[in-house]
């Protein structure tokens, strides 16, 4: 949400939201290690996901650090995210090597390629990617191909696909807004009060909700369905490896033409693939990883910690730490 537009008010409540992610972390942090924790390194993707072009990561920064002196902290640093996690592998790499950092997030891909395990302190940074794609994206396809015609996507003629693409984007707050105010007194029911359900405050999020909860199940099934009785008792969302290959197939073919380009440009290296970030657990995900580096072994890691152990490696060794 961070480098979308938003206006005054948006922005306000967004930054006040992670004033109190930030205090509530900095507070348990202190109560943890006994003393006041006054700084902080924060990940960032390389690209923001943004409806502003480069204006939007620019904002994403101002909101970030805003929100990190509201909630206490005096003084505020930002790490590439891949970095990050060449940072952590760097510590528990015993030699030299070359290492190929994939960070598959719900927003943001990000790419670093690293020269990891030497004598020095931190890794080699040699060149980073990213591309402001994610897990979210394969939810949007996921919904508008296998929930959104239970809503009546390809059913009622009246209902265009903005209709759709504006319910399911919940991390855009004015797509949500226009969605809200639509009136649909020449749908038919039952989806008419279906729409009319999915319009309520929180519904579009509790539904995207379930949305990832399918896609996550179909990374190990072939099929899988939850209940939707918040928006109709009895009503089930269904959804199959068909419906998720085509609901992927957009954030996919960017996906493989981000490896392709690093591939190309990262040619005389073969380094291991250290693959982090929730989607990294999608075996299609794996798959297209492995046919873009074909030579390249992948090394074990952690799905959801490479990224904040090396943050708090990296803060370790750059801030002004002192232990009690
Ligand atoms: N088993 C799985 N199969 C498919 N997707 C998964 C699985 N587990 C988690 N995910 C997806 O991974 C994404 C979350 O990953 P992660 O926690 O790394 O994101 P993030 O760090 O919050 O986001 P970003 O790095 O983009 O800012 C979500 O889209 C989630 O649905
Ligand atoms: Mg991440």
């Amino acid at each position: 949400m961070l480098g979308f537009r938003l206006e005054r008010v948006q922005r306000g409540y967004i930054t006040g939201i992670v004033t109190r992610i930030l205090k509530h972390i900095r507070e348990q942090a202190s109560l943890q290690l006994g003393q006041e924790v006054t700084q902080a390194t924060l990940g960032r993707p390389v690209k923001f996901r943004s409806s502003i072009g480069p204006d939007g990561g620019l904002q994403a920064i101002a909101i970030l650090t805003e929100a990190a002196l509201a909630a206490g902290f005096e003084k505020v640093d930002f790490l590439h995210e891949p970095s990050a996690a060449a940072v952590g592998y760097h510590t528990s790499s015993a030699t030299a090597h070359h290492a190929l950092i994939v960070d598959i997030g719900g927003g943001t891909t990000d790419i670093a390629l690293a020269e990891v395990g030497t004598e020095d302190t931190q890794p080699h940074i040699l060149s980073t990617w990213g591309e402001p794609k994610g897990g979210t994206d394969v939810d949007l396809g996921l919904s508008l191909r296998s929930v959104m015609p239970l809503f009546g996507k390809g059913v009622c003629p009246e209902l265009l696909a903005p209709v759709f693409m504006d319910a399911a984007s919940v991390s855009d707050l004015n797509r949500q807004k226009s969605f809200r105010d639509r009136r649909f007194i020449h749908t038919p029911l039952p989806y008419a009060s279906r729409l009319a359900e999915l319009q309520k405050p929180g519904i579009p999020v509790r539904l995207n909700r379930d949305v990832e909860k399918l896609k996550i199940e179909l990374s190990k099934t072939a099929r899988s369905e939850r209940s939707l009785s918040y928006i109709e008792p009895s009503l089930v969302a269904q959804a199959t490896d068909t419906h998720l290959a085509s609901g992927a197939e957009s954030f996919m073919r960017s996906f493989e033409q981000l490896l392709a380009q690093v591939s190309k440009e990262i040619q005389e290296y073969t380094p291991v693939l250290f693959l982090t970030g929730g989607m990294s657990r999608a075996p299609y995900v794996i798959e297209a990883v492995k046919q873009a580096f074909p030579r390249c072994d992948i090394v074990p890691s952690e799905a959801s910690l490479g990224v904040v152990d090396g943050l708090s490696v990296y803060a370790s060794l750059t801030q002004d730490v002192r232990y009690p």
